[in-house]
């Protein structure tokens, strides 16, 4: 089918279009030909007659977001209105990356697709509107909920991770904000195959299992054969951040788990890949 992918050179877009290239015709649209806070975005989109509409553009920086929450909104809320305009013309359906920061946090289990949201920051509250918009304009659409993914090369949280190690020679990272960590090959795999289903709704797709920033980094460090640079437990409180991040980020992913036997792998042995690919160049 013809799939146009927004922010389409972003992070996950690329890895989508890299995916979705075998069996679909894909188009990616981005900044600056295609600005979806513009009007003119909900033709420049449904000119292609598109099938499916895989929304990926947004402001990302989320203390950006914290620091111009007008700017959050316009991208995030407004363009997702565009976006989803576009598809009320074509007659498609709307796939809409989301964030585990729509969720404050404060509970104490993963998230599961039908807990109640409440946004700590601009950022997750900009994305929740989308949400929202998207499901009061669209009958015909899937919520894609996410969490701190990674593309191999890019800069990432691996990259920042490793170049930190070898300038400051010792790391510390926090162990009171967890989350799942996601490959994003392996969640462009998933959104493949779930858009086969028709099985329009909420889901939340992340790698399987929980870490905290500081489990993470030190797991990174000792994949990368940097066991000897010493890294230390610090909390959220050390750190003066624009942004709130969600202490308690973990998404469960039950209902294409269970449903669909839609899963991604385990963020340990996706990052091994991750590693593996990097030796060999790939
Ligand atoms: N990264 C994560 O861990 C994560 C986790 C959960 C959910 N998500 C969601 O997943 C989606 C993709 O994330 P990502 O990490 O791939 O983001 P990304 O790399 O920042 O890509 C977003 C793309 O959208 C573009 N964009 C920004 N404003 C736009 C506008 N007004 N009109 C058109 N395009 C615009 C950006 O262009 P510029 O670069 O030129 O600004 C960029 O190419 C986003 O919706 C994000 O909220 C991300």
């Amino acid at each position: 089918m013809q799939i146009v992918i927004t922010g389409g050179r972003g992070q996950l877009g690329q890895e989508l279009a890299r995916v979705l290239c075998a069996s679909h015709e894909v188009l990616s649209l981005d900044l600056p030909e295609c600005d979806i806070t513009h009007f003119a975005a909900i033709e420049r989109i449904a000119a292609h007659q598109p099938a499916l509409v895989m929304h990926c553009a947004a402001m990302t920086d989320v203390d950006g977001c914290a620091r111009d929450p007008l700017a959050a909104y316009r991208a995030n809320a407004l363009g997702t209105h565009n976006v989803a305009l576009a598809c009320q013309r074509a007659r498609a359906p709307m796939l809409y990356l989301s964030t585990n920061e729509v969720f404050d946090g404060t509970q104490t289990a993963p998230y599961l697709e039908w807990d109640a949201p409440r946004a700590l920051n601009p950022y997750g509250a900009s994305k929740l509107a989308g949400e929202r918009i998207v499901q009061v304009l669209l009958d015909q659409f899937y919520i894609v909920r996410a969490a701190w993914f990674y593309s191999p090369g890019r800069e990432n949280f691996i990259t920042r991770v490793l170049a930190r190690a070898k300038a400051q020679g010792a790391l510390a990272y926090v162990d009171d904000e967890i989350g799942n960590p996601t490959y994003a090959p392996d969640l462009a795999r998933a959104i493949a195959a779930l858009i086969q289903t028709k099985h329009y709704g909420i889901y939340h797709l992340v790698g399987e299992g929980i870490a905290s920033r500081y489990d993470w980094a030190a797991h990174i460090l000792q994949r990368a054969g940097l066991r000897h640079i010493p890294i230390t437990r610090a909390k959220l409180a050390d750190f003066k951040r624009d942004s709130t991040p969600p202490r308690n980020g973990a998404l469960a992913n039950f209902i294409a788990a269970n449903s669909l036997g839609i899963k991604l792998r385990a963020w340990q042995d996706a990052l091994e890949e991750y590693f593996t690919n990097l030796k060999s160049g790939i």
